[in-house]
């Protein structure tokens, strides 16, 4: 199976077999994610999440909103698209690769966001961690 799909990918390429390995492994970190992602939405429907910080703008609260949205529909699509190309059409690949260049744009942002409010002291940080290992007001 590894190596019927891998060739048909390849166009060529004539991949070792430790290539072979590092993109089965990519694929199985891909569903490990994609696993990840779903258990953590499942917590975020029955726990919720702390309201983002009123002391941020508005138009800052709703780009953060529209970013994690973004950022949660990537780590979906991502994994589908990949698995669409490996086993069912290569027309995935572009849109797998899309949404690679989309991600990392995406992560970029909300990294740069993150460290712009940490290093303004917002104690953003802190809401990385559960409540009861670090407790917060809201
Ligand atoms: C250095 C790396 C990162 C830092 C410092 C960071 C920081 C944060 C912080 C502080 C929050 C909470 C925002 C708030 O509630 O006010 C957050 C939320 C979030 N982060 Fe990150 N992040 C990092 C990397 C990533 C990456 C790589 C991803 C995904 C590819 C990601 C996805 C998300 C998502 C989806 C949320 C929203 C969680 C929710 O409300 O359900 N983060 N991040
Ligand atoms: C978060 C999950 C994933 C990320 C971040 C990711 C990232 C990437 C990246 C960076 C590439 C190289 C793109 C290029 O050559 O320009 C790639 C290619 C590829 N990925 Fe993924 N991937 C993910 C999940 C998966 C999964 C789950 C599968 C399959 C089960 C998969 C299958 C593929 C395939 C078949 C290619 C080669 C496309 C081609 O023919 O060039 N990916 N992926």
């Amino acid at each position: 199976m590894i190596q019927r799909t891998h060739v048909d990918h390849a166009q060529g390429l004539n991949p070792q077999p430790f290539d072979l390995l590092l993109h089965q492994i990519h694929a199985l970190c891909g569903w490990t994610i994609l696993g990840l992602v779903g258990i953590r939405i499942l917590l975020r429907c029955f726990w919720g999440a702390p309201v983002l910080l009123e002391t941020m703008p508005l138009w800052q609260r709703k780009a953060a909103t529209i970013n994690h949205a973004f950022l949660y529909g990537v780590l979906i699509a991502l994994p589908a698209t990949g698995t669409a190309a490996m086993y069912v059409t290569q027309a995935a690949v572009p849109f797998h690769r899309a949404l690679v260049y989309f991600g990392v744009a995406l992560v970029a942002i909300h990294v740069a966001a993150a460290v712009a409010h940490g290093v303004a002291g917002a104690g953003i940080f802190r809401r990385m961690l559960p409540n009861w290992l670090a407790p917060r007001d809201v």
